[in-house]
């Protein structure tokens, strides 16, 4: 067995004996001398071997990846490198084995390197060779055993919850399994273990976790993949304060063990409404300032046709402040801004420099007053650039939060090595669907209305809250979880607010409403995207870096070429046929 790893060797070993394994980073041959860089997954380790050397011919025959085992005394380098944790030493080869061989690697294992993201996918066991990747997935494995350790240390209890579940609607789209046995039936994958959590309360665990499988076939982006996992956790007898305090000290006890870095508690906390209004964003990055400005009453009497529509129509006006950049953005600089706000479905983006002359897209059609009150409400100063959007609350804070954090990207405003984080709580329990034309539980129906709002639930749905609450984390939503319902009325109350009737709520969760009937304790939990977390810990933006083995944003897999089809014997025995066949 491999007892030795490369980093552990330095000059503290000189003249010991030592058994190495590993691959073959590089091999060169200078001056009459083979020098063999041995890689094992502590790093690497530099092997000579002389021309005199009875293993010399052997050793030149090895290339790139070949595995190999070398016996060899510890010896000082004459040449040191400084940039190498094992860069005093070098180990002299007294013999040397090929273990095995390799044919040509398509990419070097080696930093920064420019292979394409499809390659490196599908040769991903190479790609798991290389420092960036191999380091991800260390931390991944230390910030799991540090998520563990808080968790056994207070009392939590670790349990496995069933991966071919029911499938439930009100979420995203369920991956289903086909049943042999029941042909025509299907199981589902979790999307979390939600439900089986609250029954572990109802079956008296008290204080439960798991790291828990997800799986949701929804539309990928940066940040998402169809299966990923999440450091789940529910308790009982609790309130909102008790979770989210526990939730809050394990986060900075990860982030103390694993990057030495002290969390301030407790957590800012902000309503729901407030990070809308002034972020237009449910997960804000505060590592920056610039908040959106709400600026409907300066134009509430005016002329300009655009925004005199918008006021009449409930619209807002509101904007965002460049301080400083006036003078730095050009026409087409500006007018990539207003392509951008199009795409979050904002109609335009008006916008006023304020330098020694005011100039801009609008200044012609508003009146002087309104350009000076907006400038004495704004505290603007020389060379500040305004940037305003009109129209439906909701597109004007959500085009206006995206655009935020695109200037904070492009002006530098971020910090990229500095943590911020907060709660975001009371959100809204119902968001309304056009596409369904009713309002849709927003977290998931067993979340408990605020005590104040619980005759809201029927009454003015819109404005009902509820005890969900997020962690966020430099503008992800690396968390969130929420306080559950466990008096029947209220439940029952909830059901009817989603217009579900009893035969549809006994149909879809007959067998979860029917356990919480038999003293089911006050309880609530939440559930970290240990992904996100990962990827927050090592400033990656992909969240595929900080998988062993992810999937493409098509959701497939290019390593093993799956989804893919199976032969008509599997689909017999299941009862499928694949339509159009
Ligand atoms: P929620 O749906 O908010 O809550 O998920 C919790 C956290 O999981 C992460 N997450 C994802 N990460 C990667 N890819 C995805 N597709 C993905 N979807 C979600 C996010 C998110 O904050 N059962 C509730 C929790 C609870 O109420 O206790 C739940 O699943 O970081």
């Amino acid at each position: 067995m491999k007892k030795i790893n490369n980093n552990s060797i330095n000059i503290k070993n000189l003249g010991e004996e030592v058994e190495l394994y590993g691959w073959a980073s590089k091999v060169r041959n200078l001056g009459g001398l083979v020098f063999i860089d041995l890689r094992d997954r502590s790093g690497i380790i530099q092997l000579v071997i002389n021309p005199d050397n009875k293993f010399y011919d052997l050793a030149s025959t090895i290339k790139s990846e070949y595995v190999i085992k070398a016996c060899g005394k510890v010896i000082e380098r004459s040449n040191k490198n400084p940039n190498m944790a094992t860069g005093d030493i070098e180990v002299e080869v007294s013999n040397l084995e090929i273990l095995n061989t390799s044919i040509d690697i398509p990419f070097p294992i080696a930093t920064d390197i420019t292979a394409l993201e499809e390659t490196r996918l599908k040769y991903r066991y190479l790609d798991i060779r290389r420092d960036e990747v191999k380091e991800k997935l260390i931390t991944r494995s230390n910030i799991i055993k540090a998520f563990r350790e808080y968790l056994y240390k207070n009392d939590f209890i670790e349990v496995e919850t069933p991966v071919l579940c029911k499938s439930t609607p009100e979420g995203a789209r369920d991956y289903l399994v086909p049943s042999r046995i029941n042909n025509g039936s299907f199981y589902a994958l979790p999307q979390s273990p939600q439900l089986f959590k609250q029954l572990l309360m109802v079956g008296g665990m008290e204080k439960y976790f798991q790291v828990a499988k997800c799986f949701r076939d929804e539309d990928l982006r940066a940040d998402r993949q169809p299966e990923f996992t999440q450091v789940d956790v529910e308790m009982s007898f609790v309130d909102q304060n008790d979770v989210m305090t526990i939730c809050e000290n394990l986060v900075a006890y990860v982030f103390k063990q694993v990057k030495n870095i002290d969390i301030k508690l407790p957590l800012r906390r902000m309503k729901y409404d407030e990070a809308m209004d002034s972020y237009g964003s449910d997960k804000p990055d505060l590592r920056f300032d610039m908040k959106i400005h709400d600026v409907t009453d300066v134009f509430k009497n005016t002329e300009f046709t655009i925004f005199k529509n918008v006021i009449e129509e409930n619209g807002i006006i509101n904007c965002l402040v460049v301080k400083n950049k006036a003078s730095e953005y050009s026409r087409k600089d500006l007018d990539k801004l207003v392509e951008f706000v199009k795409t979050y479905k904002a109609s335009g983006l008006a916008y006023i420099k304020y330098n020694e002359e005011v100039t801009g897209s609008i200044v012609k059609v508003l009146s002087n007053e309104e350009i000076d009150n907006l400038k004495n409400n704004l505290n603007i100063e020389n060379n500040d650039l305004v940037l305003i959007v009109s129209g439906k609350k909701n597109i004007v804070k959500t085009s206006l939060g995206a655009l935020r954090c695109k200037l904070g990207r492009d002006l530098n405003l971020i910090d990229n090595n500095s943590y911020e984080l907060l709660w975001v709580t009371d959100f809204p329990s119902f968001e309304w669907s056009d596409e369904e034309n009713r309002f849709m539980a927003c977290h998931h129906p067993f979340t408990a209305p605020n005590d104040e709002d619980i005759d809201k639930l029927l009454n003015d749905k819109a404005n009902c809250y509820s005890k969900a609450y997020d962690i966020v984390i430099n503008g992800y939503e690396a968390g969130g979880g929420s306080i559950r319902i466990h008096n029947q009325d209220v439940q029952n109350k909830m059901f009817e607010a989603l217009e579900l009737t009893k035969e549809e709520v006994q149909e879809k969760f007959g067998w979860f409403t029917e356990a919480l009937k038999y003293g089911t304790p006050p309880h609530g939990g939440f559930a970290i995207g240990l992904d996100r977390f990962v990827m927050l810990l090592t400033n990656t933006e992909n969240i595929k870096d900080v998988i062993a083995f992810p999937k493409t944003t098509s959701a497939s897999d290019l390593m093993c070429e799956c989804p893919s089809i199976v032969d008509n014997n599997q689909l017999d025995v299941l009862g499928i046929k694949v339509k159009g066949e």
